[in-house]
């Protein structure tokens, strides 16, 4: 890996400087904004940031989002359908734009950083007021200031990527939330945009990441996930901390903090040093997502996903060995180009076989720009949607199986929210990422209950307070 380019900090107090001249134009207007976030938790947390700059504006979050004076897109193209989405949403704004014309438009993300996305979008959508990729990201203020003087503005650059510390952020939750680890992939799996549109990876030093977990535990946060598109290549301080050596720190260095995951494992860098210290370190959430694709070794070479078959079942044998209360949750795409009826069955033997207590399936959609995109045989699309389905019925068949065990088990949930739909009922997750419903009200949001599990229903446990 090569080492990282960090904003230099004159970088960040030149946009910090917008933000504030921006503020004081805006004073008394009671402005407010409004974000459409799509895709990953990257996406998620990025849109978090753009949250703390737009506050640092002096806007506040639109209580109504059809009445915001700022709306901003954040796009995803990890698949078609993300994008298709996007687009819809974005035209369907016209006519609001001609109505009021004070309001202002961004489109940002992934979307715009692949090849000539953004300027594009520039041209065919003419209300929209700032466009911007991904490496754009700490200068959106400075982007901002301009649109709001009248300029439309258009900045995407091509580049390996760099690190921004100290942006603010505005987080959605208060007692559980992200930090990356690293940022960009360079793993170029054959179907896969994100090294495009993420650049090289790279990795943040371990202090800025301790030191920022340490500070949203004080603040009162439970749970953090260390994110990265694959944690387990974090290469930190000068690539001399690896990621069990990371891991070890935070849990070492914040005691306060309840719970801490991390996602996503790829893997073929999946160590035995990771096992220990899942095993090793008692408030390491006991979930692994460890995302497979395909069961067919064949496959998952056209895939480049550089493990087989058999290496991923050793390594899932090896996970429940030395950590035995662990539960496994997994992405696979069907349809990848060549799959035939018989690489389809071996995922779906891959799927009884595990026992996940999720997977994230989705049909392969050709991205402009990687391998698979020019692959041979192409898959038809009623052959991709029978096996999504067919996969989709194995997964939920293995699911109320897997789940039949927890029955009569006690178990501690961080309450995430309340459902009103019928007699109220509260819902969080274990630590090995089961979601449990139980009778409970809104009170119990943020706070970590006991619950014995009663029974299952759909793709959860239901429980009760204990
Ligand atoms: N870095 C993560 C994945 C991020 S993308 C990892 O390697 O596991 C999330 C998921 O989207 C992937 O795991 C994959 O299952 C799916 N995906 C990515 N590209 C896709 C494509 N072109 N078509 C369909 N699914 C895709
Ligand atoms: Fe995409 Fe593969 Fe990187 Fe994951 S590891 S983001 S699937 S290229
Ligand atoms: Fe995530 Fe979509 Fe970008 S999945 S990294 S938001 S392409």
């Amino acid at each position: 890996m090569k080492e990282p380019v960090f904003v230099s900090p004159a970088e960040i107090a030149a946009s910090k400087a917008a933000a504030k001249r921006v503020k004081d134009e805006v004073y008394g207007l009671g402005l407010t904004y409004h974000i459409e976030s799509y895709g990953c938790q990257m996406n998620e947390h990025d849109s978090e940031k753009i949250a703390g700059m737009m506050e640092d504006m002096g806007y506040t979050k639109a209580e109504d989002k059809s009445k915001a004076d700022f709306i901003i897109f954040n796009t995803c193209c990890i698949r078609e359908h993300a994008e298709q989405r996007v687009y819809g949403n974005i035209g369907a704004l016209k006519k609001r734009k001609d109505e009021n014309p004070q309001l202002m438009i961004g489109v940002c993300g992934c979307m715009m950083q692949q090849k000539d996305s953004g300027r594009k979008l520039f041209k065919r959508f003419p209300f929209v007021d700032i466009v911007f990729g991904t490496n754009e990201l700490h200068r959106f203020p400075l982007l901002f200031e301009e649109a709001y003087h009248g300029e439309r503005t258009l900045q995407v650059r091509d580049m390996d990527g760099e690190i921004a510390e100290g942006l603010p952020v505005c987080r959605n939750s208060t007692f559980s939330t992200f930090t990356n680890i690293t940022y960009g992939c360079n793993n170029f799996c054959s179907y896969c945009i994100v090294p495009y549109v993420r650049g090289r990876e790279r990795s943040r030093n371990s202090m800025d990441i301790v030191n920022e977990v340490k500070g949203l535990a004080l603040a009162g946060f439970k749970e953090v996930t260390l994110l990265g598109q694959n944690v387990n290549s974090y290469k930190g301080d000068g690539e001399t901390t690896d990621f069990p050596a990371l891991l070890r720190m935070v849990h070492d260095q914040v005691p306060e903090l309840k719970r801490i995951r991390f996602m996503t494992s790829h893997p073929k860098d999946l160590s035995s040093g990771l096992i220990d210290a899942m095993a090793e370190l008692p408030r390491v959430c006991k979930h692994i997502h460890l995302p497979v694709q395909s069961g067919s070794s064949r496959i998952l070479k056209l895939m480049n996903r550089c493990y087989t078959r058999e290496k991923y079942i050793e390594e899932v044998q090896q996970l429940r060995e030395k950590v035995p209360e662990i539960e496994l949750t997994t992405d696979i795409i069907v349809g990848f180009p060549g799959e035939t009826e018989a690489d389809f069955k071996e995922t779906l033997s891959l799927v009884e076989q595990v026992g996940y207590s999720a997977a994230y399936t989705f049909m392969y959609s050709p991205r402009k720009g990687t391998v698979a995109a020019t692959m041979p045989d192409q898959i038809p699309d009623e052959v991709k949607h029978d096996r999504l389905e067919r996969l989709n019925e194995v997964q939920s068949r293995v699911l109320r199986n897997g789940n039949m065990k927890y029955i009569g088990t006690y178990g501690e949930v961080l309450v995430e929210g309340c459902d009103h739909r019928s007699e109220p009922m509260a819902y969080g997750k274990l630590s090995n990422f089961k979601m449990v419903y139980f009778p409970g009200d809104d009170s119990l949001v943020g706070s970590m209950r006991n619950v014995k599990i009663t029974g299952s229903q759909n793709n959860s446990l239901i429980g009760e307070l204990v």
